[in-house]
């Protein structure tokens, strides 16, 4: 039965990527909300949606949802709720918490209150007076805002952009989630080809790769609701085993990833081999003046600096200029560029067709889209 509520929490401006991957998962009942998507599911779709989503950060049970203006409304509707249906007797659960626009405005408060309505509760439940906690984790949310209080328990544990390919990075990454969310926005597809002439430590390129290969972003690593009895090992072995029988070891893609720094171009090839994908990505050091278009119709994706460090400013805005030459060369090319400076189109040489507000981190950007022509008709078709 699909009686359980899932949410998926999203970054600023990935609420319909979100959404559209929930429709590609085949889940049911999706509403998209600022700043998560909520959808019907059982266990078996609660580690369907950590193996296989690529754009949230977590994956959380909804499992209440209430007005609460009070502290002793907090306490009776937290206490009301069945926490007997998801935590043990030796349940550890930690509460965490965040309030906007609400009266309950003392997160620490708020946490203290739902703590104690879950000990009460699971008192009753298990018929005990004292817990021990040393069993799997539960970590507990209260959220309110405008004054409705939801709670959720987290399935996930270490944010789902952890995919466990990049054990180090260079200055600057993006977060995995967001990469492959620009990849989601943009034209490319697997039969199209790829550049990031300023790839970094590699992780739009190793995104793509992994989507043109269908490697599921969570297939290695583990996720918190793994150690629960109602989920478990044996429902996330299953969706494992068909993840691994989903890879295309064959896909034929081209990407391109280059940077200036070869420090970089070396934690990029070693990222890649980590993930599985470096026979389908091309790394090489090279300084993005030297850069061509290699054939037609490709996408170029790329997170370059902003200029935000002192003494940066004019390098990054020769740069810009440099890059939208190169862009130039090729009209069947299409670009896309997350950045925060705003008058990136002057430096670029063109006005962006489509502009999306997005965060890197706490760094508010805009993700500019510029859009070649489609192929014509059969275009490259049989490349895959
Ligand atoms: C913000 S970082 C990219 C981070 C990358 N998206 C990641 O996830 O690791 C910008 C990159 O631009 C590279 N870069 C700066 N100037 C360059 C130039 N002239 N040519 C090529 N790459 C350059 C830097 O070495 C740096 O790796």
């Amino acid at each position: 039965m699909k009686n359980i509520r899932i949410i998926a929490t999203s970054t600023f401006g990935l609420e319909s990527c979100i959404k559209r991957e929930a429709q590609r998962l085949g889940f049911e009942n999706i509403k998209a909300f600022d700043g998560k998507v909520e959808f019907d599911g059982d266990e078996s779709d609660i580690a369907k949606a950590n193996i296989w989503m690529r754009f949230p950060s977590k994956i959380l049970i909804k499992v209440g949802e209430f007005k609460a203006v009070t502290f002793d409304s907090l306490f009776e509707s937290v206490k009301a709720l069945n926490w007997g249906d998801w935590i043990p007797v030796d349940g550890k659960f930690t509460v965490i918490g965040k309030s906007v626009k609400s009266t309950l405005h003392s997160v620490p408060d708020c946490q203290a209150i739902v703590k104690k309505a879950v000990v009460e509760k699971l008192k009753i439940k298990y018929n005990v007076d004292w817990f021990d906690e040393t069993g799997a984790d539960y970590t507990i949310q209260v959220a309110l805002l405008n004054d409705i209080a939801t709670i959720t328990i987290d399935t996930t544990g270490a944010s789902l952009h952890k995919r466990g390919y990049r054990q180090n990075a260079m200055d600057a990454p993006l977060k995995e989630t967001l990469a492959a969310a620009m990849l989601d926005l943009s034209y490319w597809r697997k039969n199209r080809i790829l550049l990031d002439p300023m790839c970094g430590s590699g992780t739009i390129a190793i995104e793509a790769a992994m989507i043109a290969r269908n490697i599921a972003p969570g297939l290695n690593r583990s996720f918190a609701c793994e150690q629960w009895q109602r989920v478990g090992k044996d429902i996330f072995k299953a969706i494992r085993v068909e993840a691994y029988k989903a890879i295309d070891y064959n896909v034929n893609t081209i990407i391109y990833g280059s940077d200036i720094d070869p420090d970089a171009i070396e934690l990029a090839k070693q990222n890649a081999e980590k993930a599985g994908v470096d026979d389908c990505i091309t790394f090489e050091v090279k300084p993005l003046k030297d850069v061509t278009l290699m054939g037609d119709y490709g996408c170029m994706i790329t997170n370059p600096p902003y200029g935000e460090r002192i003494g940066e400013l004019k390098i990054v805005e020769e740069l810009y200029k440099t890059l939208g030459k190169i862009m130039a060369t090729n009209q069947t090319w299409s670009s896309y560029v997350i950045t925060s400076m705003e008058y990136f189109e002057k430096l670029f040489g063109k006005k962006a067709d489509a502009k999306r507000k997005l965060f890197n981190g706490r760094i508010k950007t805009d993700y500019y889209q510029f859009y070649g022509p489609r192929p014509p008709k059969g275009w490259n078709e049989d490349i895959n």
